[in-house]
């Protein structure tokens, strides 16, 4: 084993990597989508994720202001230069699912709109964020979970870089 440079570069001898779009709601009231790989589940009672994003992130800011965030996996169907595109700009300035052509859809009892195609969507209410450094921590309590077992979940390899469904070998 050597050792390495940057924590970053464990994730590449790891492939692949976790990748979610996190839905949050803006004031106009359109969802904004980020594309946020270090997500987790914590807890199963009470049901329990996390999620890390970094400080000056606009989902953060929503997430915090509104306390609640519907976090889902992307499927094959949408394109992983839409995903990359997410990840890529901020809701801040960019009305990114207009802009990048993501098809959404409503969930029962949920005023965010997702992602037409996701394989899961989790939706939270905000339970507390822990100051991480860079990052803040949102942990989150689970209030209702969706799943559709015919869409194939997409991934991020290569240190975050590319997009594509993992392979069973
Ligand atoms: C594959 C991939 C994974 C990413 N994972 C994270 C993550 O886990 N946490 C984070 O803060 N940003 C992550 N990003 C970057 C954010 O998506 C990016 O900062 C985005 O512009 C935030 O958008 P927002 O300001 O609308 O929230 C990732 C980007 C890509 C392409």
């Amino acid at each position: 084993m050597k050792a390495l440079s940057h924590l970053l570069d464990s994730a590449k001898l790891i492939d692949p990597n976790p990748v979610s779009l996190v839905c949050s709601k803006t004031p106009s009231g359109i969802t904004n989508l980020a594309t946020v790989s270090w997500w987790t589940y914590l807890s199963l009672d009470p049901a329990t994720i996390g999620f890390a994003m970094m400080k000056p992130s606009y989902t953060g800011e929503m997430v915090r202001t509104n306390k609640k965030v519907v976090l889902t996996v992307p499927s094959d169907k949408i394109s992983p230069k839409q995903i990359m595109q997410c990840g890529s700009f901020t809701g801040r300035t960019k009305e990114k699912v207009k802009e990048f052509g993501i098809e959404l859809k409503s969930l029962p009892d949920c005023d965010i709109q997702i992602p037409v195609h996701s394989v899961i969507a989790i939706q939270c209410a905000l339970r507390e964020f822990v100051d991480a450094g860079d990052h803040y921590f949102y942990i989150c309590d689970v209030e209702n979970v969706y799943g559709d077992e015919n869409e194939t979940p997409l991934f991020a390899w290569k240190g975050y870089s590319k997009i594509a469904p993992a392979k069973e070998v």
